[in-house]
Parts: C-alpha cells; sequence; structure tokens
C-alpha cells in the first residue's frame, strides 16, 4: 500500500483543454457513473482548462458539503455567475459570515406565522391561472411552462409581496427572464467572454432596483401597515451589529430568492405532476387522504382551503414531493473551489489549490446499494422506516453558521452543511398546496404521443425536455 498524498485519478480524454466536457455536457449523470465504476467515488475531469473533482455516493457528499471554508468555497466557484444576476453585495459577493447572518434574515420570512399567511395566496394563484389559461373540460397544456407561471406567480406573492405581484404583466416577468439568461452553464464555463446577457442583465438587473425601491419607499411611508411576507421581513431584518439591510441589499436579496426557487420547485412540481398522470392509483390515494382527512368528498368546486397543519399532515402528496426529488433532483452538481490544498478523510488523497470540486448527490439517491428499483417513482417507500434512517436526520438541522451538519443521507435534494437549502419547507407547502388544487380540479394523463419526457441537461436547472405535454380534464363539482 501507498500511503504518500496523491491526487484522485484524472479520467482521460482526446481533446486537450476541451477534455471531457462534451461528454459530461451530454448526460452529467451517465458520465459520471461510468467514471465512478473505473475509478471510485473520487476523480478528476478537464473542462475548458478547468480541473473539475467529482466526489460522489455519501463519503463524497460529506466531503463536499462539510469541508474546511479555509480550505473550500462556495462563493469563489459562483460568484462570477451569480453576480451578474443577484447583484452587489449578497449571497456569494460577501464573505461567508454575512451570508450565514443573510440565511437567518431570510428565515423570518420564512416562519410557519408565514406560511399560514401564504397558503391562501398560493391557492388563489392557481386558480387565477386556471380559470384563465385551462379554459376547457379537457385539453392539452404545455405543463411546464403552466406551472413556471404558477410558481412565478405564487412565489412573487408571498416573497416580493402584492404591489410587486401586481406589476408583473407591467413587464417585471420579463425583467425576471432576462437575468434569468444569464444563469447557464455557458456562463459559467466563459465568464471572461463579453456574452452580450451580460450587458441586457445590467440592465434588467438596474430596472428592478428601480421598481423594488420605489415599492421599499412607498412601505416606509406607511409604516402601520402589516405586510406578511418576505419583503416585510428583509426590511425589518438587522446584521448582529444592528446595521439593517441596504434597500439595495434587500432587492437584491429578493431576486436571488426568486432565482433560487423558481426553477427548482418548477422542475419538482413538473415532474411530479408527470409522474402522477402515469400513475392513477397514487392520485386516487392522495385523494382519499384528503376525503378523509375532511370527511367529505371533494371535487372541482368544492375543496376546503387547508391549514398549514392540513398541509404538513398531506403524507401521500409530502412522500410524491420527496420521491419526485430523489430521482428528479433539479440540481445535479453542486459545486466549491478549492483555496487550499485539501486532504479527502479516510483516503490518501488530496486535492490542489485551483480545481473545482462537485457534488452530485442524486448519484448517491439512485444507487440500488440504498434504494431498490432505485429508478422507479414509487412514492410509498417513503411509507417505511427508511425515511426516518434518511431523509429525518439530515434535513432536521439548518446548517446556519454549521461547519459539520450531518450530510450522510443517500438523498440529498436540498445539500448539506454551511450552505444548505433554507427554502426547502416554503417549497415543499407551496409545491403541495399547488398539486392539492389541481387534484382536486382535474384528472391528468400523460399525452399519448409525447409519453414521459426524458431529462434536458443543458440549463444550471434539470428540467423535462420540452414539449411537456399533459392532458387534463375537468373533475366533476
Ligand atoms: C441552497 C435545492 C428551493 C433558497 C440550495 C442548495 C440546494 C438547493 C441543493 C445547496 C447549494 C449548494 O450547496 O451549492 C433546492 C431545491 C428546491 C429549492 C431542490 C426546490 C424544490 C428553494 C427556495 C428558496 C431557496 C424556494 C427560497 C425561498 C436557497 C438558498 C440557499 C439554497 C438561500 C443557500 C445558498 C448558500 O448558502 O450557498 N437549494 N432549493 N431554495 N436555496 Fe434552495
Amino acid at each position: 500500500t501507498n500511503y504518500s498524498p496523491s491526487e484522485p485519478p484524472t479520467v482521460s480524454y482526446y481533446v486537450p483543454f476541451i477534455g471531457s466536457m462534451i461528454e459530461f455536457g451530454i448526460n452529467p449523470i451517465k458520465f459520471i457513473r461510468k467514471n465512478q465504476k473505473i475509478h471510485g467515488n473520487f476523480f478528476t475531469f478537464l473542462m475548458f482548462g478547468r480541473r473539475m473533482t467529482v466526489c460522489v455516493d455519501i463519503d463524497g457528499n460529506d466531503f463536499v458539503f462539510n469541508a474546511k471554508h479555509s480550505c473550500v468555497t462556495a462563493e469563489d466557484a459562483y460568484n462570477s455567475l451569480t453576480k451578474p444576476v443577484f447583484g452587489e453585495g449578497v449571497v456569494y459577493d460577501v464573505p461567508n459570515s454575512v451570508l450565514m447572518e443573510q440565511k437567518r434574515m431570510v428565515k423570518a420570512g420564512l416562519s410557519i406565522e408565514n406560511f399560514r399567511a401564504y397558503i391562501p395566496i398560493f391557492i388563489q394563484e392557481v386558480n387565477q391561472y386556471i380559470d384563465k389559461h385551462w379554459t376547457e373540460s379537457e385539453g392539452t397544456v404545455d405543463l411546464l411552462q403552466s406551472i413556471s407561471e404558477m410558481i412565478i406567480m405564487t412565489a412573487s406573492h408571498t416573497l416580493l409581496g402584492p404591489e410587486i405581484r401586481s406589476k408583473l404583466h407591467e413587464g417585471v416577468a420579463d425583467l425576471y427572464h432576462t437575468l434569468d439568461s444569464c444563469f447557464t452553464p455557458i456562463h459559467f464555463l466563459f465568464e471572461w467572454l463579453p456574452l452580450p446577457s451580460y450587458y441586457s442583465s445590467g440592465k434588467a438587473h438596474d430596472e428592478l432596483d428601480r421598481i423594488f425601491g420605489t415599492v421599499i419607499a412607498e412601505r416606509r411611508k406607511h409604516t402601520g401597515e402589516k405586510h406578511i411576507d418576505m419583503l416585510d421581513a428583509l426590511m425589518e431584518s438587522r446584521y448582529k451589529n444592528g446595521e439593517p439591510l441596504s434597500d439595495k441589499h434587500v432587492g437584491n436579496m429578493l431576486i436571488a430568492l426568486l432565482m433560487a426557487g423558481q426553477h427548482t420547485s418548477a422542475a419538482t412540481t413538473t415532474w411530479a405532476l408527470l409522474n402522477l398522470a402515469a400513475n392513477p392509483d397514487v392520485v386516487n390515494e392522495a385523494r382519499a387522504e384528503n376525503e378523509a382527512k375532511f370527511g367529505r368528498k371533494l371535487g372541482a368546486k368544492s375543496f376546503p382551503e387547508p391549514s398549514y397543519e392540513d398541509v404538513k399532515d398531506f403524507v401521500v402528496l409530502d412522500n410524491v414531493v420527496r420521491e419526485t426529488l430523489r430521482i428528479r433532483s433539479p440540481l445535479i452538481e453542486l459545486m466549491r473551489k478549492v483555496v487550499k490544498p485539501v486532504a479527502i478523510p479516510n483516503t490518501n488523497y488530496v486535492i490542489p489549490a485551483g480545481n473545482y470540486i462537485i457534488a452530485s448527490p442524486i448519484i448517491s439517491s439512485t444507487d440500488e446499494k440504498y434504494y431498490k428499483a432505485a429508478e422507479d417513482w414509487v412514492p410509498s417507500r417513503w411509507n417505511t422506516a427508511e425515511k426516518e434512517d434518511s431523509m429525518d436526520k439530515a434535513t432536521t438541522d439548518y446548517g446556519f453558521g454549521a461547519t459539520t451538519t450531518s450530510a450522510r443521507s443517500p438523498t440529498l435534494p436540498f445539500g448539506a452543511g454551511r450552505h444548505r437549502c433554507i427554502g426547502e419547507q416554503f417549497a415543499y407547502v407551496q409545491i403541495k398546496t399547488i398539486l392539492y388544487v389541481l387534484l382536486n380540479r382535474f384528472d391528468f394523463s400523460l399525452d399519448p404521443k409525447r409519453g414521459m419526457p426524458e431529462r434536458n441537461y443543458q440549463s444550471m436547472v434539470v428540467l423535462p425536455e420540452g414539449p411537456v405535454l399533459c392532458r387534463y380534464k375537468r373533475r366533476a363539482d
């Protein structure tokens, strides 16, 4: 045995500089699985001159998510991508200790009290969208597009507040879109290129700043009016030293939160609904559970507004979301940059400064080692002890400022450690409420010609390959 430290093995490639970029880009999951078989859980590949070290399985997840901040940082990996979109002074454009404080501020807008106020808004927005767009008694829709709009409306209304929500049709949605166009792998790979999207994103950002600034100023004039939304929570928040967030940083935080929650939740809701469309037995279980809970038959018009506790207790829908996230995690590559050589525990590998490291928790969450029929969508598998063994431990600790959250669950769709998602509860409440309304109002089936879409890996968030056609049929009242 050789105990002298060495670098993880390198994937061989044929084209210098470009390296494995093309194979990785086409299907990263296939690429990682193939190389995991050859090289084990840690290996390096070359992508446009960058050295990317993939770290998979439970040990790999744990290593990336809990690496010491003095050696491994997210801000050095992400800021060039996120700064043009989020703007300055927030998230990865500040030292990590400031991000930890900003995440604490966001938590104030994600309290149970806030969720209680958000649920009726979610329902109102979904109903309003359906009444306007799904007007036939049956039809075919582009599900990803419809769900994306429902997510924008519900998230904007509850996070940015009713004033900005009401401006969505006056072009605010287009401004989001422009910013979004910067959020692609090409901007990560070629951060030094003067891409035209940077110019338009700068203008879109200025325009959003102006709109947010007006609304914030208006709210400051009417301090007596209480709003229950993220905008209010951030306007009221203070750093430990007593300083408030500047109005500009409040706006930038809101943009960051919308971006973090938009495609991730839209993809998850769409995949969940596609799988429900293909599995009417699960739909029946969800409806039976709701009818038992409310003690009566539910139909397209006669379903009650659930309380926060009701939504929490929708067990079938909870399993549906959890299972969808297991096999269709929208974020499949989480990245960090190595700033000081770092040893991988229990190996003799050392990763040199300058490398990027990549965690891909979907590799363990779809590994036969941990789940039977691992690629199949089986929500009921979460009824068993598996849920306790894996999820609960991993999700109870939010990891604010924590350096060692347990990351040893095979399923980590929200990450772990100091950068762990804080939007998980919001996403669950939002997605379950949307599914509740849709399943009461419609029956769904896959488009017979299109079937179940494949995954599209061309964006930062993995989406179903379009067109994402789905059939709906209005249920009896
Ligand atoms: C971080 C997934 C929804 C806000 C993360 C991370 C993951 C993730 C994997 C860790 C990133 C990393 O380690 O590099 C998801 C999924 C979602 C979702 C799958 C929906 C199904 C949301 C929502 C919000 C949000 C709705 C806001 C309301 C954040 C924030 C972070 C984060 C603030 C922290 C970033 C950091 O500390 O570096 N999310 N997210 N997410 N997410 Fe989410």
